[in-house]
């Protein structure tokens, strides 16, 4: 990503984000429809894949605000990207759960496969790449956030495979590679292990 993004000169919503716009303020008793900020921004992002200054202005004049105020919104929150990102957003969690759980090596599979490293997008503008900090789901780590969709359980190998069938346009499995179930135990089930036992014990 560069440091002074292009900016463009006006945005507008779509008719179909502008109608989902007004059902999000719809939602606010009058007077605070300042609350529909965080889903007006989020709006803004998916139809343009980033929030620009003009989407930010465009959205204050819709609620009421001043433009720095929805400013603080968009970069208090990671999830809003204030610069244009590639077409998948692969956000790597490095705090200390998936840290423990090899997110170093994670990390470095992302680097290889993709040739970029933090910040940077693919000459392609397929893939940027950032750091993230906990994504919320270290059950499971290390875990990588693509978009909108979970990869759990990684490990190089696992992690170089979800880039490269993303890479040719494929949609791989997203949540654990390793197949287990949810949050269940890495070596599988310890307790409740057959019908009978669950039976036993309800
Ligand atoms: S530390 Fe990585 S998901 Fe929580």
């Amino acid at each position: 990503m560069s440091d002074s993004p292009a900016e463009p000169a006006a945005f507008a919503f779509t008719a179909e984000s502008a109608e989902q716009a007004r059902a999000f303020i719809a939602r606010y008793p009058i007077g605070r429809q300042q609350s529909a900020v965080m889903p007006l921004l989020d709006l803004a992002q998916r139809q343009e894949g980033w929030v620009s200054r003009a989407a930010i202005e465009a959205i204050a004049d819709m609620l009421g605000m001043a433009p720095i105020q929805v400013e603080e919104v968009a970069t208090f929150y990671t999830m809003y990207n204030r610069r244009p990102v590639g077409r998948f957003h692969v956000q790597i969690c490095t705090n200390l759960p998936c840290m423990l759980r090899g997110s170093d090596a994670v990390l470095d599979s992302v680097r290889e496969t993709l040739g970029i490293g933090i910040g940077e997008t693919t000459a392609d503008g397929l893939f940027t790449l950032s750091e993230a900090e906990c994504l919320g789901a270290c059950v499971n780590a290390p875990v990588i956030q693509i978009n909108d969709d979970y990869y759990e359980d990684l490990d190089a190998a696992s992690t170089r495979a979800v880039l490269e069938a993303l890479g040719r346009g494929e949609t791989p499995k997203t949540g654990s590679q390793t197949g287990r179930q949810t949050s269940c135990p890495a070596g599988g089930p310890t307790t409740l292990t057959s019908p009978a036992a669950a039976t036993e014990r309800a």
